[in-house]
């Protein structure tokens, strides 16, 4: 794959180490002596390009607000970089799929695109994409005529009870609830399955504007009017009546399936409810031409706690949630090792020398070992505000390191990886993601071409400022190569 014009700038903002008690020596040091000149500030990778901002009024994106997505337009600068839609066919994989953003952009562009999603929330959002494609717009259309006449005095019978999980209870007013319900009753009356979906869906995709919630970077804040006892006043502003809200939402995606354009994404891309830690073993060597990718963060954000409204609007029990907590990959600190059942299925399958190798990579990786000895240090002395976050560190990367080993071995020979991520810091120390992923990179036989930083870093979390002083961590995009 060809690579188009270069107008980057040599990395020199953040020197390392940025920590504020680590000493400027040291392997974290060397790891970035090795890679300093790899890093380059692009200034085209603005934050909005690499998050959901982008995605607000754009068709189809703006269904479903993830705040955690990347924009359709960051992956249109990746293809147009790479040049991947000029002649031949060409594939792309994106294992951490969200709501499809690869997908959806890489399929309009003539990709073949294949995503891999843990969390039913963005499997949904993905299958709403695809019945969008294939959906009777006229039946679209007389269901929300019908839904207008009929539930305009929201008096039908109620009997769904929206099934809160603990979490979840008093997360609207008596009179959603009761909307919510009417809604759910009217919904079960209709007959076509593609449209009975996309209504369902937009209930999915209203909860929380009609919420005392709002998710916010690491939390769902709540709202003082819902009534739980919270800590601090939050007033989260106007609350969208909930039939104001389904009727702007149906108008919405009827107003995109209106103007759809042929139908790419239902007969190019492949969507998997999975987890890719067990889901990647399953595609032969060199699959893929392309991968795009963002994976969590290893920043003890909670996806099943955000979307704690979504699963539980989905039918996810209490047992449910804490299973699929554990299933996604370990970034909070919750999260229990994978790792005997890990080597069970390399086991299973036969891969046992594959499986040590990757092993033995992320044993031998010295960085990673100094990161973890000094959080364990800190938490041994009681100096940590959660004494799990070095095994929640040490298995983001032990899962990591699995997923860039088994990238490295489906992507075809030519093709590169792109993957969005920021580094974390804790107790002051800063753990350099980018330069601990690309060095597992080059152990899978990738070749690290750079590692694109973004203009503007980010701060670290004001708790630790107050302790540690400012910091700016490094948001990156890493670019390898078979
Ligand atoms: C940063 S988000 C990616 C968002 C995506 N780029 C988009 O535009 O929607 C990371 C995603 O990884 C998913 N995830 C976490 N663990 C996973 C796993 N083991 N397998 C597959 N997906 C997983 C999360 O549910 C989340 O949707």
């Amino acid at each position: 794959m060809p690579e188009l014009r270069q107008r980057w700038l040599p990395f020199s903002g953040l020197e390392f180490p940025v920590s504020a008690r680590g000493p400027a020596y040291g392997e974290r040091h060397a790891l970035y002596q090795r890679y300093r000149h790899k890093l380059v500030i692009n200034p085209d990778l603005t934050r909005a390009l690499v998050s959901f901002q982008g995605n607000k009024s754009a068709p189809f994106y703006r269904w479903f607000k993830y705040k955690e997505a990347f924009s359709s337009e960051f992956i249109t600068y990746i293809l147009d970089h790479f040049q991947v839609h000029s002649g031949k066919k060409w594939s792309v994989l994106d294992p951490f799929a969200g709501v499809g953003t690869t997908l959806t952009s890489a399929t309009k562009a003539g990709g073949q695109a294949t995503g891999i999603e843990r969390l039913p929330v963005g499997i949904a959002v993905m299958n709403a994409r695809l019945k969008a494609d294939l959906v009777s717009i006229v039946r679209f259309r007389q269901t929300l005529a019908r839904l207008r006449n009929e539930c305009i005095h929201n008096d039908r019978p109620q009997q769904y009870l929206f099934p809160h999980l603990k979490i979840t209870q008093k997360a609207f007013s008596p009179e959603t609830e009761k909307g919510m319900s009417v809604y759910h009753g009217f919904v079960e009356t209709i007959d076509n399955p593609d449209v009975r979906f996309l209504f369902r869906f937009a209930l999915l995709a209203v909860l929380e504007e009609t919420s005392f919630t709002r998710k916010d970077g690491q939390y769902l804040r709540w709202d003082y009017r819902s009534g739980k006892s919270v800590e601090s006043r939050f007033d989260k502003g106007a609350i969208t009546e909930f039939w104001l809200a389904i009727n702007r939402k149906l108008e919405m995606m009827l107003e995109d399936i209106e103007h759809r354009d042929g139908g790419r994404f239902s007969s190019n891309a492949t969507i998997i409810e999975g987890s890719c830690l067990s889901e990647l073993l399953r595609f032969s060597e060199e699959s893929f031409d392309l991968v795009v990718t963002s994976p969590p963060y290893c920043n003890r954000y909670d996806y099943t706690r955000t979307y704690a409204l979504e699963l539980a609007c989905l039918g996810y029990s209490e047992a449910q949630v804490k299973s699929l907590r554990q299933a996604l990959l370990s970034a909070t600190v919750e999260n229990k090792s994978k790792r005997a059942r890990l080597a069970k299925l390399y086991k299973s399958l036969d891969r046992e020398s594959f499986y040590d190798q990757m092993e033995e990579c992320f044993e031998r990786q010295g960085a990673l070992r100094e990161v973890l000895s000094v959080l364990r240090n800190a938490r041994d002395l009681g100096m940590l505000n959660n004494n799990n976050v070095p095994a929640m560190v040490e298995h983001y990367f032990f899962e990591m390191n699995l997923v860039v080993h088994e990238l490295a071995r489906i992507l075809s020979p030519g093709g590169h990886i792109v993957m969005v991520n920021d580094n974390v810091q804790y107790f002051g120390e800063e753990v350099p993601v980018d330069l601990i992923l690309s060095e597992f990179a080059l152990h899978a036989g990738l070749k690290v071409d750079r590692i694109w930083v973004l203009p503007r870093g980010k701060g670290n979390s004001s708790q630790q400022m107050g302790v540690h002083g400012r910091n700016e961590i490094r948001k990156c995009v890493y670019v390898w190569s078979k």
